[in-house]
């Protein structure tokens, strides 16, 4: 059972949360009428601002407007102090649903935070401050989970706070100066470093703000109380009956719940039968051995593979049944083994023992990539198990499989395919002229992701000693939303052995290095190892930095960090290397270090 649902949950996150990216036409308009009403009589908009339809947001970097690396989604909206004095349209702005920054400082623009506020999920800072904001704050700011900046200080708002307290990530909460009432708002007060909520309506008891906070973050409210302050809160009122409204709202919810139970049911059934009926006639397939791959039809020397060099000797033999493993996913759902024979493919790399395809299915309409793996001396049953093993272990920046399959001679194994390229490519790139500049800030976030990602499945494959094993830039693939995700986890080393996890160490030891020198590798890395460890040597440190982190201002102070952090990765003797844990850590105060210091400097600008 428990396999099941975990082959199930993949396809409902996938379902829930998947959203398409690229910034369209409505999205544009969108745009163009939130600059509209904003910038509505006053301003003088010069057309370098761009926000119109015959411009693209960021192509012709509008106005305030910051992107991803890609120039696929408006990541930044930030237009502090520019006399803006329209209205503001919440659900205008998070049409972009990308939308990570809304600053719009000390203008005086009025209108409310409407409930699609609740459509910038990936919304981080909000700047609201030094506005004529009003009206109460919506519910819906409760889904903004990854909220780390909140300031809607020196408004005009009103009414409850609603409950924030499961945004754990918030590191300021800034409220003062409005007239909001109710409780003074409890929050998960453990990276809290800001918190204001004087000059406001508020009564009730003070939070456990965990001895961080005094009182002049809270001056200026009619009844704070509790023990913080040594004052005894009034006996709650007795609770009020539910609205008819709210329980309608309720049972709502809960029907909501009960479609959706009986969808989860309908497909653990669905699973249960399917794998259930073909069992039997599988085992038989693989015995005959059908599809293993005829070695003649593969020919090494080629760059291009076409659906004849997939195809198996016995095609015409009418058996149908495939030996193809499908883990849960999508795209896989319903693939066969034969449909992957068929499909048109093209080979992208190729190593000793490996190479990797990319096969488009329904004519294009799908892409997969296809590790293809010969000589791996692991019988059926341990490459089974070891490939469940790892889609147990998942992580949303560790790309999973979708399917593989087994023989004798090889192995494949099915990933979808990434078409935005690799941490390798993207570096290479920053030399050329229309390189996106991957600055500082993304590159430390890439450094994090990763090393948060690789700690979690050495934790979670500890006890199978499964580790990546062939940990490299080239591994490294941006997703839609150019999160970084690593791939080809423990697909290319055979034994379980912990002792790889310390070459995982040091695999990321080189990513870091390549991030802060710029400079791509080929092969293991150990030219670049030695070169930056003789000019550290040299005390010339200065010298290993990318001069483009250099010119664009990154804290020399961080790049140090983050280069003393790679080299204990690579300390030669394993044993001396840090787990991934520790590396996590080490990466993860220094980005908060960093996400720190330029919050401080967001008036400047990003
Ligand atoms: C639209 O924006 C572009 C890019 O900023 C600008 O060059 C162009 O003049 C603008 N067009 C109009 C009609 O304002
Ligand atoms: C905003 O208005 C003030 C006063 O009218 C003016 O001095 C200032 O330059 C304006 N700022 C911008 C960015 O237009
Ligand atoms: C704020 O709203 C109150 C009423 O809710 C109003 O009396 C007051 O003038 C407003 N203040 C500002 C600065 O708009
Ligand atoms: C302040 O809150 C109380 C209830 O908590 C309410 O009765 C009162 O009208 C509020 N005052 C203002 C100015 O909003
Ligand atoms: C909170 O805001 C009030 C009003 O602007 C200010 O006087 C006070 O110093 C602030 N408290 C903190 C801790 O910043």
């Amino acid at each position: 059972m428990n396999r099941v649902f975990a082959r199930v949950l993949p396809v409902l996150i996938f379902l829930f949360f998947h959203v398409s990216n690229s910034e369209n036409e409505e999205v544009k308009q969108s745009l163009v009428s939130f600059m509209d009403q904003l910038a509505a009589a006053n301003v003088e908009r010069d057309q370098s601002w761009g926000w119109n339809m015959t411009s693209d947001p960021c192509k012709h970097k509008w106005k305030g407007v910051s992107c991803d690396l890609q120039l696929q989604s408006v990541k930044k909206v930030v237009l502090d102090e520019l006399n803006l004095t329209g209205v503001v349209d919440i659900g205008l702005i998070c049409k972009a649903s990308s939308l990570s920054v809304l600053s719009l400082v000390n203008n005086d623009v009025v209108g409310l935070i409407s409930e699609e506020i609740g459509n910038c999920k990936r919304l981080t800072h909000l700047y609201l401050n030094g506005n004529r904001l009003t009206s109460h704050l919506p519910d819906s700011l409760t889904q903004l989970s990854n909220l780390k900046r909140f300031d809607i200080s020196n408004n005009n708002f009103s009414g409850k706070v609603p409950d924030l307290s499961r945004i754990s990530g918030l590191l300021a909460f800034l409220v003062q100066n409005n007239q909001l009432s109710g409780d003074i708002p409890t929050l998960d007060f453990s990276n809290l470093m800001q918190f204001n909520v004087s000059n406001n309506n508020f009564s009730g008891p003070l939070p456990d703000v965990k001895g961080r906070f005094s009182g002049n973050s809270w001056s200026g409210n009619p009844q704070p109380c509790g023990e913080l302050i040594s004052k005894a809160c009034p006996p709650a009122p007795p609770s009020t009956p539910k609205s008819k409204d709210s329980s309608r709202k309720q049972f709502l919810i809960y029907s909501g719940y009960a479609v959706l139970g009986v969808i989860i049911l309908l497909f653990v059934s669905f699973l249960l039968v399917s794998k259930w009926k073909p069992k039997e006639d599988k085992a038989d397939v693989a015995e005959k051995g059908v599809f293993a791959y005829s070695s003649s039809t593969y020919d090494e020397s080629k760059t291009s593979v076409h659906k004849s060099e997939y195809s198996v000797g016995s095609e015409e033999s009418g058996v149908i049944m495939s030996p193809l493993v499908v883990l849960t996913s999508p795209t896989a759902r319903a693939l066969r083994f034969e449909d992957l024979l068929r499909a048109p493919a093209e080979l992208l790399g190729k190593g000793k023992r490996a190479s990797l395809y990319k096969v488009r299915l329904d004519n294009g309409a799908t892409s997969l990539a296809v590790k293809r793996i010969k000589d791996w001396r692991v019988t059926s049953q341990d490459f089974k198990r070891r490939m469940q093993r790892l889609h147990q272990a998942r992580h949303p920046n560790i790309l999973p499989s979708v399917a593989f399959y087994s023989s004798k001679q090889e192995k494949l194994v099915v990933y979808e395919y990434q078409p935005n390229g690799s941490l390798s490519r993207l570096l290479q790139l920053q030399g050329s002229e229309n390189g996106e500049t991957f600055d500082w800030g993304s590159r430390l976030n890439v450094a994090a992701t990763i090393a948060n990602a690789l700690a979690y499945m050495h934790e979670e494959l500890s006890e199978d000693g499964i580790a990546h094993g062939n940990l490299k830039s080239t591994n490294i693939l941006f997703n839609d939303n150019m999160d970084p995700c690593v791939s080809e986890y423990g697909v290319m080393v055979l034994e379980n052995d912990f002792r790889r996890f310390k070459e995982d160490v040091y695999g990321l030891g080189v990513i870091l290095l390549e991030l802060v020198t710029g400079k791509p590798v080929q092969g293991d890395g150990m030219e670049l190892v030695q070169w930056v460890n003789s000019v550290v040597r040299e005390e010339w440190t200065v010298e290993v930095f990318d001069r483009g982190l250099v010119l664009e201002g990154a804290s020399e102070e961080r790049l140090v960090i983050l280069l003393r952090i790679a080299l204990k990765c690579l300390n030669p003797n394993p044993n001396e290397r840090p787990n991934t844990n520790q590396v996590a850590l080490m990466i993860n105060t220094l980005r908060q270090d960093e996400d720190e210091s330029s919050s401080y400097q967001q008036l400047s600008g990003w």
